[in-house]
């Protein structure tokens, strides 16, 4: 019943119920019944190098740096207290102070393409065997036929955290295939527009994360101490090559910019009777890199000093650390570093929080969310899908903020949007796709 050619789409029936399948959101507040949730683990690991190619190597991992504290705003650790605290000078006399505007002009940035899923496809392709029982079985491979679910970790957050979502709208594509539902998020060009004509403020807001990794990363020397934390200033001596990583204006800075350049996991999990395979970026790992734990991941974020003064400031920082916390959670990385800087991009303090301890963190403020909200909904979301998506068709989700889940079958012109003239079947690779016993 699968469908050999990309445009087989044309024919479809009742594929446009006015109202669709809506799923609605569960009532924020209260706790809900919610399956576990596996600890992942990685099955694979792959970079992007400079030029966005994907390459299965760890080429693109970093290792994380501490800034010393000196170079901070403050006097070190006496005396300040809270989360993100306002230091008083963020150019303090020690050091040269963390300026996140470094190195703005040089940054190569990544355009906004759609999210496919091709290269996490590629790693399914090296983990996963395909057919039955007794067919085709590779020792340590998982059979792709036990996955409920391929997607980014992106998307995973997307679905988690949509009941608590109040502004933006989005949409997925899902497609089931063999029973195992493959999801994209779904950008139409209006969308892919706006999201590379970002206002310059917003441009350099969006860099201050980036620089913010510079600063606190480095990459593995060459001379094998890998993962020591001390040898930036090692390699701005000795280094010959890619004189653009290193820089004699700030000791501290860890390399330009280039978004291009990523390191991704994919690791197994499982909600409920479910099992997930997730891929996501790793910003970098803490102390040496292991292949088969998360444990050491470490997740870097930029975000605005909280004023001890100002309610709204920790009512937003709290909504926030629902992003962060369910965009960790789903890969595995169990400390997430966030600097806290000035609306000009100085750095003011740097601050761990412990992935499992966030909600504890967040129960019962204003700001606050529930997890089980969240893991209980996603389940019911996911089991709906997997449920309701017939072999091989495409399928549209609409994210309603505030309300819930619309999901219906995408009829044939709209499935040409989505392939975008690719030679697809619905979303997928044709090689992917027709590649199978
Ligand atoms: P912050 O980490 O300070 O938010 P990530 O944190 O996921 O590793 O992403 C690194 C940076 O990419 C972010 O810095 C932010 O600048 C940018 N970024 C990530 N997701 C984004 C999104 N949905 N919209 C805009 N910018 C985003
Ligand atoms: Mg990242
Ligand atoms: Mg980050």
């Amino acid at each position: 019943s699968l469908p050999s050619k990309p445009q087989v789409y044309e024919s479809e029936r009742n594929s446009q119920q006015p109202t669709g399948n809506l799923l609605s959101y569960p009532p924020r507040d209260q706790i809900q019944k919610a399956p576990p949730f596996q600890l992942p683990t990685p099955l694979i690991s792959f970079s992007y190098d400079e030029d966005h190619v994907q390459e299965f190597t760890d080429s693109a991992l970093r290792y994380y740096k501490p800034i010393p504290l000196e170079s901070l705003g403050g006097r070190g650790p006496s005396g300040q207290g809270g989360i993100g605290r306002r230091d008083q000078g963020t150019r303090g006399g020690y050091g040269y102070g963390v300026d996140l505007n470094y190195g703005y002009e040089r940054w190569i940035r990544r355009p906004e393409e759609r999210g496919r899923l091709d290269p996490l496809l590629r790693a399914v392709e090296k983990v996963c065997f395909r057919g039955g029982d007794s067919e085709g079985h590779q020792e340590g491979k998982l059979r792709l036929k036990d996955i409920s679910i391929v997607a980014w970790r992106g998307v995973m957050t997307k679905i988690l955290t949509a009941p608590y979502e109040e502004r933006d709208g989005w949409s997925m594509n899902v497609m089931l295939v063999n029973g195992t539902l493959y999801l994209e998020e779904h950008l139409n060009e209006e969308k892919l527009l706006d999201k590379n004509n970002v206002e310059d403020r917003q441009r350099r807001n969006m860099y201050y994360g980036y620089a913010f990794e510079s600063f606190c990363t480095t990459e593995p020397s060459s001379s094998g101490s890998e993962g020591n934390s001390s040898n930036a200033k090692d390699e701005h001596s000795t280094s010959t090559s890619t004189s653009h990583k290193q820089d004699d204006k700030n000791p501290l800075w860890g390399g330009d910019v280039n978004t291009n350049v990523q390191w991704c996991s994919v690791v197994k999990t499982k909600l409920g009777d479910m099992r997930i395979i997730i891929g996501g970026e790793v910003d970098c790992v803490k102390g040496n890199y292991h292949p088969h734990t998360t444990d050491n991941f470490v997740e870097l974020k930029t975000s605005m000093t909280i004023r001890k003064w100002n309610q709204g400031d920790e009512l937003r920082f709290d909504k926030k650390l629902l992003k962060f916390y369910f965009q960790s959670f789903l890969l595995g990385v169990p400390e997430i570093i966030v600097g806290f800087r000035t609306a000009k991009g100085q750095l003011a303090s740097v601050e761990s929080f412990k992935t499992i301890e966030i909600p504890r963190m967040v129960r019962g403020k204003p700001g606050g969310w529930e997890p089980s909200v969240c893991l209980g909904w996603g389940y019911r979301f996911l089991r709906r899908l997997l449920d309701t998506c017939t072999e091989g068709r495409l399928w549209r989700v609409d994210f309603l903020p505030g309300s819930g889940a619309r999901l219906r079958e995408l009829a044939g012109e709209q499935t040409a949007e989505v392939t975008n003239n690719e030679e697809r079947v619905g979303f997928l690779p044709v090689w992917y796709h027709v590649n199978r016993p």
